[in-house]
C-alpha cells in the first residue's frame, strides 16, 4: 500500500497527454478477504445510497473507484486513512455523520473495503 502513491504518480506522468483519466481496476470481489467483504456490507448498507463504489460517477455524493489510488480526495483533501476517517465519523457538507452508527471493526472493515476499490 505504501508505495502505490508514487506509481499512480509515475503512470499519471506517463499519461499527462491523455489526462490520467485511465483508473486502476478494482480488486475483484472474489479475490476479498473476509475483513473486505465485512467492510463491503457496510459500505452497501450504509453509504452505497449516495456513492458508487465502481464509478466516479456522482450519485448524491462523488464516485468513489480508486478513492486511495488517487492522490487526493475529490474535496482536494489527501486520500489517506486519516481524512477518510474523519468524513466517515464526522460528516462533510451534506454528508451525514456515522461516528455513533459505526463501531470501529466496522469502520476498520470499511477502510478496508474502501482501499480495494
Ligand atoms: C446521504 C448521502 C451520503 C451518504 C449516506 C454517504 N455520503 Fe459520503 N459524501 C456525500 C456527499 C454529498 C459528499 C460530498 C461532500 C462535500 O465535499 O461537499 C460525500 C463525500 C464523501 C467522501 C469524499 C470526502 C472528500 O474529502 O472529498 C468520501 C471519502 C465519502 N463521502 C465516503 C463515504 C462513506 C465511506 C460512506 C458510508 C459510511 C458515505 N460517504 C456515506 C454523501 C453521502
Amino acid at each position: 500500500m505504501k508505495v502505490r502513491p508514487q506509481l499512480i504518480l509515475l503512470a499519471c506522468v506517463g499519461l499527462l497527454g491523455t489526462g490520467c483519466r485511465r483508473l486502476p481496476p478494482s480488486k475483484p470481489l472474489n479475490q476479498l478477504t473476509p475483513t473486505e467483504m465485512q467492510g463491503r456490507a457496510v459500505f452497501q448498507s450504509h453509504c452505497a445510497v449516495c456513492h458508487s463504489a465502481n464509478t466516479e460517477n456522482s450519485l448524491h455524493g462523488p464516485g468513489l473507484q480508486a478513492l486511495f489510488k488517487k492522490p487526493y480526495l475529490p474535496s482536494g483533501a489527501p486520500a489517506n486513512d486519516e481524512r477518510v476517517t474523519a468524513t466517515i465519523l464526522h460528516g462533510r457538507n451534506m454528508m451525514p455523520a456515522f461516528g455513533s452508527q459505526l463501531d470501529d471493526e466496522q469502520l476498520q472493515s470499511l477502510l478496508a473495503y474502501l482501499h480495494t476499490l
